[in-house]
C-alpha cells in the first residue's frame, strides 16, 4: 500500500488528492498544507509542515516528513517549491517526486529564460525584447505602439501580466513594474511582448524526461469578469476538451512545442520531468503560439481535466517516475467544466474568515457528476486545518470559511459544455458567503461552437 505526499493549498491539489484517492493501492494521502476540501476527502489528511532541525535548507521539512512518514510518491503542486529545488532535494534524498528540476522549472520561474530557450529553440511565440530601465522600455513601446503586452519577470501568481490596450495604459506598467517595484523582484525585470491574436488553450502534458502522455485540453478564463473583461487572474473557470484544439493543432503542438522542449532539456542535460503546461494562443489558421510555460498542472485546469481523467493519476505518476510513460490516458468522453467562486476583492485583494453556506453535505459526493473542489478554505474552529488527523475529531460539525481569493471550483462533467455550465452553475449558485463572485460565462466560446 502506497503512502502519498500532495503539496500545496489549492484547487488543483484537492482535485490531484481526490483522483489519487481512488487507487486502490493507495493507503494514505497527506496535503500539506491543503484546505477544508483536501481534509474532508477518504484517505486524506492535512499536514502542516516543519523542520526540527535548526540548521533546516528550505525543503528539509519534506524530506523529514518524508522519511518519518514512508512516502512512496510526492506531487508537488505549485511552481515555487518546483522553482526553487524540491525535486533536486528529494532526489538527492532517494525520495520519489514528481515534477521538474529546478533547471528546468525556469521555464516558469523566468519569462526571461522561457523566451531565450523558445527563440533557441525555435518554438513559436511572440516577438519580445527584456528590460530592466523605464526609459528603455518606453522608448521600445513607442516603437511598437499598442496593443503590447507587459511582463514581471519572475513569479507574480498570474497576476504580473498587463494586455495594454494603450501606450498610456503600458506606460503604467512600466512605472509600476520598474519604477514603483509594485510586483517586488519578480518585477525588477520586465518582458514586453507582442500581442497575439487568436483564442487561448492550456495544452498540459506529463512528461518522464523522454516519453510524453498529454492531458485532455482545457481552456482557462484569465480575466476576473464576464465577457473577458476585468482584470488578470489565476483562472476564474476553466473547461476540457477545448475544442479549437483540433486533431491537426494538436499535432502542431505536439511537434512545434512539446517536443522541441523535450528534446533541448535532454541535449541541455537536464531532461524534462513531470508536469508542463503550455498556454497557447491558437491563430485563425490553426497554428499555436505559446503564451507562457508553466512547469506544472494548471489551476483551475487541474479540476475539469482529472474529472474526466479515467486512468490512475497514481499509475501515471509511478509509470513516469520509472521512465515508462504510456503515450496515452483514458478519458471519460464527457465534457467537464468548472466554476471558480472567488472572495470579496479578488484579484486585487482577497478575504479570509467568511463563513461558507450552501456547501453540499461535506465530505460526501451525492452525484458523481459534481464535484466542489476547495481552494482558500479552512475551518472555523482553529483555522489551522487540522482536517482529518484525529479520527474522532468531526470537521463536518464545523464551519467552512474563506481563506483566501479563490475559494472553490465546482465542476460537472455532462453530455455537453452547456450541460455542464448550467449543472455547476445550479450548484454553484447554491453556495454562498460575503462577497462571493464567479463568471456565469465559463465555456462561452466552446458553448458558441456547440450552438453554431
Ligand atoms: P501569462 O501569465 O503569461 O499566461 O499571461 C496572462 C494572460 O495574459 C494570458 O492568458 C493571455 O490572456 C494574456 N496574454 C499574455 N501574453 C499575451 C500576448 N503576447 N498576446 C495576447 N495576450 C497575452
Ligand atoms: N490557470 C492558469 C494557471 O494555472 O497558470
Amino acid at each position: 500500500m502506497m503512502n502519498i505526499l500532495v503539496i500545496g493549498s489549492g484547487g488543483r491539489e484537492h482535485a490531484l488528492a481526490w483522483q489519487c484517492a481512488k487507487n486502490d493501492n493507495v493507503q494514505r494521502i497527506y496535503v500539506a498544507p491543503g484546505n477544508a476540501g483536501s481534509a474532508l476527502e477518504p484517505k486524506c489528511q492535512n499536514v502542516v509542515l516543519k523542520s526540527t532541525s535548526s540548521d533546516a535548507s528550505e525543503h528539509s521539512a519534506v524530506i523529514e516528513f518524508c522519511q518519518n512518514n514512508a512516502i512512496d510518491m510526492v506531487i508537488v503542486g505549485p511552481e515555487a517549491p518546483l522553482v526553487t529545488g524540491i525535486i533536486d532535494a528529494c532526489r538527492d534524498a532517494g525520495i520519489k517526486a514528481w515534477g521538474p528540476t529546478t533547471y528546468c522549472a525556469q521555464l516558469e520561474g523566468s519569462k526571461t529564460f522561457a523566451k531565450e530557450f523558445m527563440a533557441q529553440n525555435n518554438i513559436p511565440t511572440a516577438a519580445y525584447q527584456g528590460f530592466t530601465d523605464a526609459t528603455a522600455a518606453k522608448a521600445y513601446i513607442d516603437e511598437q505602439g499598442a496593443p503590447i503586452v507587459i511582463k514581471a519577470d519572475g513569479l507574480a501568481a498570474g497576476k504580473g501580466v498587463i494586455v495594454a490596450e494603450t501606450i498610456e495604459q503600458a506606460y503604467d506598467a512600466i512605472d509600476d513594474m520598474l519604477a514603483d517595484n509594485k510586483f517586488g523582484d519578480a518585477g525588477s525585470r520586465v518582458v514586453i511582448e507582442q500581442f497575439l491574436q487568436g483564442e487561448e488553450a492550456s495544452f498540459i502534458c506529463m512528461i518522464d524526461g523522454d516519453n510524453i502522455l498529454p492531458m485532455a485540453t482545457s481552456q482557462d478564463h484569465k480575466r476576473a469578469y464576464e465577457g473577458d473583461t476585468g482584470p488578470n487572474t489565476g483562472g476564474m473557470g476553466a473547461y476540457s476538451p477545448a475544442p479549437v484544439v483540433t486533431q491537426d493543432v494538436h499535432d502542431k503542438v505536439m511537434a512545434q512545442v512539446i517536443q522541441p522542449v523535450v528534446d533541448a532539456m535532454k541535449a541541455a542535460g537536464h531532461p524534462y520531468t513531470g508536469f508542463l503546461y503550455a498556454g497557447l494562443m491558437i491563430d485563425k489558421s490553426g497554428d499555436p503560439y505559446v503564451i507562457e510555460f508553466n512547469c506544472r498542472f494548471g489551476d483551475p485546469e487541474t479540476q475539469p481535466i482529472l474529472m474526466r481523467l479515467q486512468s490512475s493519476m497514481v499509475d501515471l505518476i509511478t509509470q513516469g517516475l520509472a521512465g515508462q510513460l504510456p503515450d496515452a490516458a483514458e478519458w471519460d468522453t464527457r465534457p467537464a467544466l468548472g466554476i471558480v467562486i472567488a472572495s470579496k476583492g479578488y484579484p486585487e485583494t482577497s478575504s479570509k474568515g467568511d463563513v461558507i453556506a450552501g456547501l453540499p453535505e461535506l465530505g460526501v459526493d451525492n452525484d458523481d457528476s459534481v464535484k466542489v473542489f476547495h481552494a482558500g478554505t479552512a475551518f472555523s474552529q482553529d483555522g489551522t486545518n487540522i482536517g482529518s488527523q484525529d479520527a474522532s475529531y468531526d470537521n463536518n460539525a464545523k464551519e467552512v470559511i474563506t481563506n483566501g481569493g479563490r475559494v472553490l471550483c465546482v465542476t460537472a462533467l455532462a453530455d455537453s459544455i452547456l450541460d455542464a455550465q448550467q449543472a455547476a452553475l445550479a450548484v454553484t449558485g447554491a453556495i454562498s458567503f460575503d462577497g462571493a463572485h464567479y463568471r456565469r460565462d465559463i465555456g462561452h466560446h466552446a458553448i458558441t461552437r456547440e450552438q453554431s
